[in-house]
């Protein structure tokens, strides 16, 4: 099969975040750029700000609750609200799934709508059968801050960092 190059540019955005108050801004940042249906993959070691990054979004995006990492759970369901409009965001930790079948036995896969928000944290432990992802985040540690990568693999991921509008905190 020919290779077809895609019609848009994949939007790529690399930054630095030197404190936690970085790491909010940004997950702030990505909570005025959410668009329904969108999938992001959360890369990075253990403490490197994954779950730091969604709270900071949930809570952006209105939820006043608690956000905790759904380490035993897998995945915990929110409901904020999107331009007026209640938005589900569901947010998996599949560090400790045992295997990929466990994400379908779950009935992880129905999750991934085009109404749903969905971020994951350790896809790599469902690669083979999780949907792929509209954006991927990397992060790093990087002397007392975290490096943050964001990819976009689709049209919809790339809206998305299109409308990122992110201050970094200098
Ligand atoms: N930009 C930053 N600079 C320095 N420290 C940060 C920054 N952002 C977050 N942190 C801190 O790093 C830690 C990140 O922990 P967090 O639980 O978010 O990691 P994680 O990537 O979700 O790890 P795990 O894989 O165990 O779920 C927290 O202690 C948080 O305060
Ligand atoms: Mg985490």
């Amino acid at each position: 099969m020919r290779y077809k190059a895609p019609f848009y540019e994949m939007q790529h955005f690399k930054t630095h975040l030197h404190d936690e108050a970085g790491t909010a801004a940004m997950g702030a940042a990505l909570a005025r750029a959410l668009v329904p249906g969108l999938v992001i993959y959360l890369h990075g070691e253990l403490g490197a700000g994954k779950t730091a990054l969604t709270r900071a979004l949930l809570h952006a995006a209105g939820h006043a609750g608690a956000v905790k990492s759904p380490t035993y759970t897998l995945a915990e369901p929110y409901t904020v609200s999107l331009a007026g409009q209640p938005l589900h965001v569901i947010h998996f930790d599949l560090y400790r799934m045992a295997s990929p079948e466990e994400f379908l036995d779950a009935g992880f896969r129905d999750h991934f709508n085009e109404q749903n928000v969905c971020i994951v944290e350790w896809p790599e432990k469902a690669a083979p059968v999780l949907p792929s992802p509209d954006v991927d985040v990397f992060l790093t540690v990087a002397g007392a801050g975290r490096d943050i990568e964001l990819q976009a693999l689709s049209e919809q991921g790339t809206r998305c960092l299109d409308r990122l509008n992110f201050a970094p905190n200098l």
